[in-house]
């Protein structure tokens, strides 16, 4: 790996980290990921923008040698996770002068979390300018984006915004600037980072909405050339507006709730609604959380375990309530052997999705035909929803 020159004096020097697959054990990265750092010369100081993973500090270390970096003045700290703050405590050893730049919260979290002296840090008020000779930096608080001490930083002189977490995508790619071609990582990332703080979301958009900025520089993924992608993208995602979709997170034992699933597909296609439905034990959580984004409707399919639902579906039911998307409407279908409570536990496990439940199906064994009239009721149901929205054609 090795530094890459953005423009005059701004280096990105950050590291790609290619193979790696699972983030906070928990989130899976196809296309692996970057940890995006930046160095800023100015005429009478040096800024580095973030740190990266602890597991890359020597390509960092590498990085700002080959790019003769002799000294350090200050290295900004947008937020403490550790994929961005986890080299700090090597470059303030590597850099003995330099100071954290960073807001009262973070600096808190660092010295929890790494153990940072309190000697080595300047904290920064929201819109406080720091001059760096011929360049200015501006810093701008940005909580919940998606920790509670996120800020980015303007560099003035140069036009460019680096966002941090917010905007990024976990995507290792040979090119540093971005393409159309990278929607789909920044929706992923968005899913499954971004999407439970919506309404911070709307509000930093609105904070930054009069910045004149040609650049957005992110501490994941590539670098956009042309803002207007990804925030119009992220306006998008973060709006009140749902899709004519139902999005159908399931899992089945013996087939009974496969057949369901089967049919509901079905029904709901024949009535002009776009279905995606996901077998749980064989899905990539990530392609779950972005079908989130935008859908309408949930309907977890679920057999029946010990009285209650199969723990796959509860997974389901979990992670959709902590990601809080956008939906309007939930249901359940599912069977059960001899009695289920399936409907209640799951029920009672989405309070965070302001959503109307609409009444579920649910079979005794395998579905009988009174089961799929059921089905197209609920089918029915969903459409007569969406359209009371206008989200359908009538
Ligand atoms: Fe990329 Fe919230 O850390």
């Amino acid at each position: 790996m090795t530094a890459e020159k953005i423009i005059e004096n701004i280096y990105a020097v950050g590291a790609k980290d290619w193979n790696r697959r699972l983030f906070d054990e928990l989130i899976p990265l196809p296309d692996g990921t970057t940890y995006n750092s930046y160095l800023v010369k100015g005429k009478d100081k040096t800024v580095l923008i973030d740190t990266v993973d602890p597991t890359k500090t020597e390509v960092l270390l590498s990085n700002l040698i080959e790019i003769g970096t002799a000294k350090i003045d200050y290295i900004i700290a947008h937020h403490a996770e550790q994929d961005h703050s986890g080299s700090l405590p090597r470059m303030l050893a590597a850099y003995p002068m330099a100071k954290v730049l960073t807001n009262p919260k973070c600096k808190e979290l660092l010295k929890d979390l790494l153990l940072i002296p309190d000697d080595r840090f300047q904290t920064v008020a929201d819109r406080e300018t720091v001059p760096l000779g011929d360049k200015t930096i501006e810093f701008i608080y940005a909580p919940w984006v998606h920790w509670p001490e996120t800020m980015f930083t303007y560099l003035r002189e140069d036009k460019i915004l680096f966002t941090c977490d917010f905007l990024g995508s976990h995507l290792a790619a040979s090119e540093l600037y971005a393409t159309e071609a990278v929607y789909n990582s920044n929706k992923r990332y968005y899913a499954e980072i971004m999407m439970p703080f919506r309404s911070n979301i709307r509000n930093n958009l609105e904070k930054i909405k009069d910045l004149d900025f040609t650049m957005v520089a992110p501490s994941h993924g590539p670098i956009f050339k042309e803002p207007k992608f990804i925030i119009n993208a992220y306006a998008d995602w973060a709006s009140d507006q749902v899709k004519n979709e139902v999005v159908i997170p399931y899992v089945s034992m013996h087939g009974s709730t496969q057949v369901m699933v089967d049919y509901f597909v079905d029904a709901l296609i024949k009535r002009g609604i776009t279905v995606k439905p996901f077998d749980l034990p064989k899905t990539d959580i990530g392609e779950l959380a972005m079908a989130l984004v935008d859908a309408a409707t949930i309907v977890i399919g679920a057999p029946t375990v010990h009285v209650g639902p199969h723990p796959a579906a509860v997974y389901a039911a979990y992670l959709a309530n902590a990601l809080r998307p956008k939906l309007k409407y939930a249901s359940i279908i599912g069977s059960f052997g001899w009695m289920s409570k399936e409907v209640e536990v799951i029920a009672g496990m989405i309070p965070n999705l302001k959503v109307e439940v609409i009444p579920p199906v649910v079979a005794k064994g395998y579905p009988k035909p009174e089961d799929f009239a059921s089905l197209d009721r609920l089918a029915d149901d969903i459409m007569n929803k969406h359209q009371a929205n206008e989200l359908v054609k009538k």
